[in-house]
């Protein structure tokens, strides 16, 4: 299948290969839930996901005046996970199977919809009166066949719970989101392998991930420019908005900060399940008739309501 990939492994200076880079997406601008704007590298009509990665929406660093705010009400998922990554702000979050809480800065929320539920993400209350600035991330996860119908779950992981770690002339930072980077290892568990890193890299640090060389990778920059791939062979650059692809082969993903400031970005990594996708708006299954099922299941109620109590 990937035989292609050899004539793009090259050689680097610890023996290793190092990938080359497939291409840079520049990401668009789209509005999602009742009206926020996002910017998204994908889907787009011509790039529909990186499997096992369904979409990546970046919510920007918003100034939201006093009634601007504005969230995604109630609505349902069924045949993947969605993951909340928060950088500023605060979110509220509620669902059909009686969960609720709050997103503050850095925390994440691993949701498995899995057979199905119904959830409402909204900007936290005081966001409608008061304004304040939203910035954070969502992702699609697909799930494989055999889960796509499983119990849904969260794992709602407050930031102090997430490891981070820093090399010792603190020009490389990584926040350990999913998989492992630098000895450390996440504690929010996937139903497939994924790697979820959030790497701030200054002074034009170099920074290597070592990678199961399967793994779709990618890496979506939140701010700062960068050189991709292995400077013996060939890098590309690129900047802020843009997501960077890498190929197949190779056993390292490497990059560098390039104009001597910070370099943020989310490096993104899984194995691909290889598995048919049919997607209909919130639905992702592996046939047509799946997603009508869902879509009839959605609309006979077999998914479920948020129950609302007198407070939120
Ligand atoms: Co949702």
């Amino acid at each position: 299948m990937d035989t292609t990939f050899i004539d793009a492994v090259s050689p680097s200076s610890n023996g290793q290969s190092v990938r080359s880079i497939d291409k840079v997406v520049t990401s668009i601008q789209a509005k999602e839930g009742a009206g926020f704007s996002i910017r998204r590298p994908f889907p787009t009509q011509s790039l529909s996901f990186i499997d096992p990665f369904l979409l990546l929406d970046h919510m920007e660093p918003l100034k939201l005046v006093p009634g601007q705010a504005k969230g995604a009400p109630d609505h349902p998922h069924r045949g993947f996970e969605t993951v909340t990554y928060l950088l500023e702000g605060k979110m509220h979050h509620e669902d059909s199977a009686g969960n609720s809480g709050h997103l503050e800065a850095g925390d994440v929320q691993w949701m498995t919809a899995g057979a199905g539920v119904i959830h409402s993400e909204m900007p936290d209350v005081e966001y409608f009166k008061d304004g304040g600035v939203l910035h954070g991330f969502q992702i699609w996860v697909n799930l494989p066949a055999v889960d796509k119908m499983m119990p849904p779950r969260y794992q709602d992981i407050p930031s102090r719970m997430i490891p981070v770690v820093q090399n010792d002339e603190g020009t490389i930072r990584v926040k350990v989101i999913a998989g492992e980077s630098m000895g450390a290892s996440a504690v929010i568990d996937t139903r497939t392998p994924i790697t979820f890193l959030h790497v701030d890299i200054k002074s034009r640090a170099n920074f290597l991930q070592s990678l199961p060389e399967n793994y779709n990778v990618m890496a979506y920059i939140i701010s700062g420019s960068g050189t991709f791939g292995d400077p013996k062979a060939e890098t590309v650059e690129a900047s802020a908005d843009q997501l960077v692809v890498f190929r197949k082969g190779g056993k390292n993903v490497r990059f560098a900060e390039s104009e001597g400031g910070t370099l943020s970005l989310l490096l993104l990594a899984g194995a691909p399940l290889g598995e048919p996708v049919a997607r209909y708006g919130p639905f992702v299954m592996n046939t047509e008739e799946e997603i009508k099922q869902a879509m009839r299941d959605y609309q006979s109620g077999k998914l479920g309501s948020i129950e609302r109590g007198s407070k939120r």
